[in-house]
């Protein structure tokens, strides 16, 4: 493998525990007793929304609604807590959603470090400035553990599993790092990245399995496939009688203790994909609690489509695509110019 490139993305994937630590001591003091929540961002800032929902969803009271998209739900008004995450703070998304939360009275909490959305945040209850980072997926623990700390500050979530959490992150390091000799995250490219890997995922691993198709298109310049069980078991899993798969990489996202009805769903499954010739590659979390456990394969996800830039030679931080799409949008659309008052909300 050659040495790391010289974007600077294997430094800041290297400070993902400095990165978690900076925004867990952010201080919040905010009231607020939700009833509902709305989670606001796209892509890489969006990604936490995900990690959070699969984490929170049996333990809090408060339905927790992930959104990526323009505008938000009718059941949104004064009782929604609306985050709204981006980095750049110039995503039309979750500048559209923004305003829809203020018109309708939703609480507001930014979390942002740059941009319209920080120019326009003291229409907010709250603006939590992260530090930027060099791309918002490298910058993923700034927003994680920022929202976390904004859950945790309103009484939704408790602080150990968080914080057992980011001690994960501070173990694997080592084990992630270039030099490491027993690095999973290598292991796992060296197997992936000259194929289309499909990844299977149990729910809690959902939000993992799709950072991670995301940032091997991003990191690696490479497509996947993504599915969750059980419900590929309905519908996908029959693919599997014509498949060819030479083209393909099987990936089990896994986790110690897994509950009785994930742990026989996911060898039923690994059973048919060897069944057509191939040996699945398991990725597998032991770390303590869920939240734990989603960390830790996120880590090794996310460096394993570092990992794979370089065997495939790409520039892991250039994402063109998505910089053209975003021009074009702007250039046909003009969408966020609808909200006028966006602009006066900036200056006044
Ligand atoms: O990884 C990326 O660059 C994208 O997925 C962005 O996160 C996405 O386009 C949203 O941009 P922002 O995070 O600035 O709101």
């Amino acid at each position: 493998m050659r040495p790391a490139d010289s974007s600077g993305m294997y430094q800041a994937y290297m400070n993902w525990y400095e990165q978690a630590k900076t925004s867990w001591e952010i201080g919040i003091e905010l009231e607020l007793t939700p009833s509902n929540i709305i989670y606001s961002g796209m892509g890489g800032s969006g990604a936490s929304g995900d990690l959070i929902a699969d984490w929170v969803w049996n333990r809090i009271e408060a339905p927790f609604f992930v959104l990526k998209g323009y505008h938000l739900p009718k059941w949104a008004g004064e009782e929604t807590l609306l985050i709204s995450v981006s980095v750049s703070g110039n995503t039309e998304e979750t500048l559209s959603a923004f305003y829809e939360g203020v018109k309708k009275g939703c609480k507001v909490v930014v979390i942002s470090s740059d941009g319209m959305l920080e120019r326009v945040s003291r229409r907010a209850s709250s603006f939590i400035k992260i530090p930027k980072p060099l791309a918002p997926r490298v910058g993923l623990p700034y927003m994680l553990y920022a929202s976390l700390k904004l859950l945790e500050s309103i009484g939704l979530v408790d602080d150990r599993e968080i914080e057992d959490s980011i001690k994960v992150l501070k173990e694997l390091k080592p084990k992630l790092s270039l030099d490491s000799k027993d690095n999973p995250a290598k292991h796992l490219a060296d197997e992936i990245h000259f194929a289309v890997p499909i990844i299977y995922a149990p729910p809690l691993m959902a939000g993992v399995s799709y950072r991670f198709k995301a940032s091997l298109a991003e990191n690696a310049k490479m497509d996947s496939i993504v599915n969750v069980a059980p419900e590929l078991c309905h519908n996908e899993i029959v693919a599997w009688e014509r498949m060819n798969v030479d083209n393909y990489r099987v990936v089990l996202l896994r986790y110690e203790g897994e509950e009785p009805e994930i742990r026989e769903r996911m060898e039923a499954i690994k059973e048919i994909v060897e069944e057509s010739g191939q040996e699945p590659i398991e990725v597998r979390a032991n770390a303590g609690d869920r939240l734990s456990k989603i960390v830790q394969n996120l880590y090794v996800c996310e460096m394993a489509t570092y990992y794979s830039s370089l065997l495939r030679g790409v520039d892991p931080l250039s994402t063109r695509s998505i910089d053209r799409l975003k021009a074009t949008l702007k250039r046909r659309l003009e969408y966020i110019h609808r909200y006028t008052e966006l602009e006066d909300w900036a200056t006044s």
